[in-house]
């Protein structure tokens, strides 16, 4: 069996391409009378089930009913089968469409929604087409990280536009939403205790825009919302450079009590904290434990890239103190791969970027996420002519975005080394939310076949034409996508 299709099949609509794609003859037609069964371990309220007849609306016209009645003809059932875990893990599925009706099973609730994003994408959504490909599909993901960031610090960007970044990136079974919330230009999330933080630090943006900031309510609604679409936030603090906005707030991070001005330039490597300033050790504390409390995923992201203006050995302390107040909240702690340098705990994960070199430095037994410039930084230009975009690690066309293997960038650092994969959107040339969406799409539909498909059954021969369905879906639903000239 394989996930290779043969040509014009309806599943050649799928992306990210499943690990076992079996055609099989005829079709299924979902009607006026077909209904969503919630079967085995799913509450017909499960946010899950709720998303999948809003979506087969989208995709058809149809509003189906919820059932918790043994499947009839016609119907679509989605069932929990625990004992099917060592074949699906955490996330795969099994999805089976036949004539009679269609089927997704998984070990999981996340299994679930990824076998309903999978069926969803089967539809030819235009109006009143209901039908659906008989076909059997196992699927389960190469990599378990498989994230997009949004550096809302150089630029804000405000909750309803941090909502719709997640509808889109789950549509493809992206889960991890790296928020980037603070920098040199802007602090952007409340903390109890420190309001000179968003009252000073959150005013300020590159280029003299406007700043904004994050109540803990905003960020909780984000969590949330993320957590229905099967997202997990990261959030990142970065330190103990990129911290200008803090230490333009609160003259207790400074060592000579004096703040510096807010900056409003796109220059790194200026700022740092230091631990020998008053408030430094109770303000790594606090920002610490506040994320811990409102962030229900494992991880918390610190930072730790291009601290130039920090000294080696006291960038070094600095690391081993955030990783112990990680781990006094019971989280783990991810840095971007600059903390290779710092003794590490196995589970700590380094976020590689730039140099390989730099990122093979971790301790042996270290796991990365991999986020090669060249390949997955979003901020880059698609092509020379492009509007928006920066271009100091390249121009990023789709089949580069497609085309690399994240077990093939550093020496010795295979799949069981690799937690995922992470396209960052860096946002010093980032102004509106349109070109938000003209940066990461269709790119961000690349980096998730990246980080789902198995390489061996991935080309971008096969892939094009796949991807080109997707941006046309995302276009005809109000998405600034980009897309390619014509060749
Ligand atoms: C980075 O781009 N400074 C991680």
């Amino acid at each position: 069996m394989t996930g290779r299709l043969g040509g014009g099949h309806q599943s050649d609509r799928l992306v990210p391409l499943p690990q076992q794609v079996t055609p099989r003859d005829g079709s299924l037609v979902i009607g006026a009378h077909s209904r969503v069964v919630a079967g085995n371990g799913v509450d017909p309220m499960d946010p899950v089930v709720v998303h999948l007849v809003a979506d087969v609306q989208s995709a058809t016209g149809l509003h189906l009913r919820r059932t918790i009645e043994p499947p009839a003809r016609g119907d679509i059932a989605v069932r929990i089968d625990p004992a099917s875990s060592s074949r699906h893990g955490d996330e795969g599925y099994e999805l089976t469409i036949g004539n009679d009706g269609a089927e997704v099973v998984a070990a999981t609730r996340h299994g679930l929604w990824n076998g309903t994003r999978t069926l969803v994408q089967l539809f030819s959504h235009s109006a009143h087409d209901g039908e659906l490909p008989a076909v059997h599909i196992v699927d389960r993901p190469r990599f378990e990280w498989r994230g997009a960031m949004l550096d809302v610090a150089r630029h804000f960007f405000g909750v309803d536009h941090v909502l719709r970044f997640v509808e889109l990136m789950a549509r493809f079974k992206l889960n991890r939403l790296h928020l980037h919330l603070s920098d040199d230009q802007g602090w952007r999330l409340a903390i109890d205790g420190w309001p000179a933080l968003t009252g000073v630090g959150a005013s300020s943006a590159v280029g003299g825009d406007y700043g904004g900031f994050f109540s803990r309510a905003d960020y909780l609604e984000i969590v949330a919302h993320a957590a229905l679409h099967f997202v997990t936030v990261v959030p990142e603090i970065d330190m103990p450079g990129h911290t200008n906005a803090a230490l333009a707030s609160v003259p207790e991070l400074n060592l000579d009590g004096v703040t510096p001005p807010l900056y409003t330039g796109t220059e790194v490597g200026f700022s740092s904290l230091h631990l020998a300033a008053p408030a430094t050790r109770r303000f790594v504390h606090d920002v610490i434990a506040q994320l811990a409390a409102d962030t229900p995923g494992e991880y918390l992201h610190v930072g730790g890239d291009e601290a130039h203006s920090t000294d080696h050995s006291a960038y070094l302390e600095f690391v081993a103190l955030l990783q112990r107040e990680v781990h006094s909240h019971g989280k783990q702690m991810v840095g971007w791969e600059e903390i290779a340098a710092a003794p590490l705990a196995p589970a700590t994960l380094v976020q590689h970027w730039l140099h390989a070199a730099v990122a093979a430095g971790a301790p042996s037994g270290a796991r990365f996420v991999m986020s090669p410039a060249r390949h997955t930084y979003l901020d880059m230009k698609h092509t020379p002519d492009c509007r928006v975009g920066r271009r100091w690690a390249g121009f990023i066309d789709l089949a580069t975005a497609y085309g690399w293997d994240p077990a093939a960038l550093i020496d010795g650092v295979g799949d069981d080394r690799i937690a995922g994969v992470e396209a960052p959107l860096w946002t010093e040339k980032v102004v509106s939310f349109a070109d938000v969406e003209h940066l990461c799409y269709p790119r961000l539909a690349c980096l998730a076949e990246v980080g789902w498909t198995a390489q061996a059954l991935r080309t971008w021969d096969d892939f094009r034409p796949r991807l080109q369905v997707h941006s046309d879906r995302l276009a005809a639903i109000g998405v600034n996508v980009y897309g390619p000239p014509a060749d």
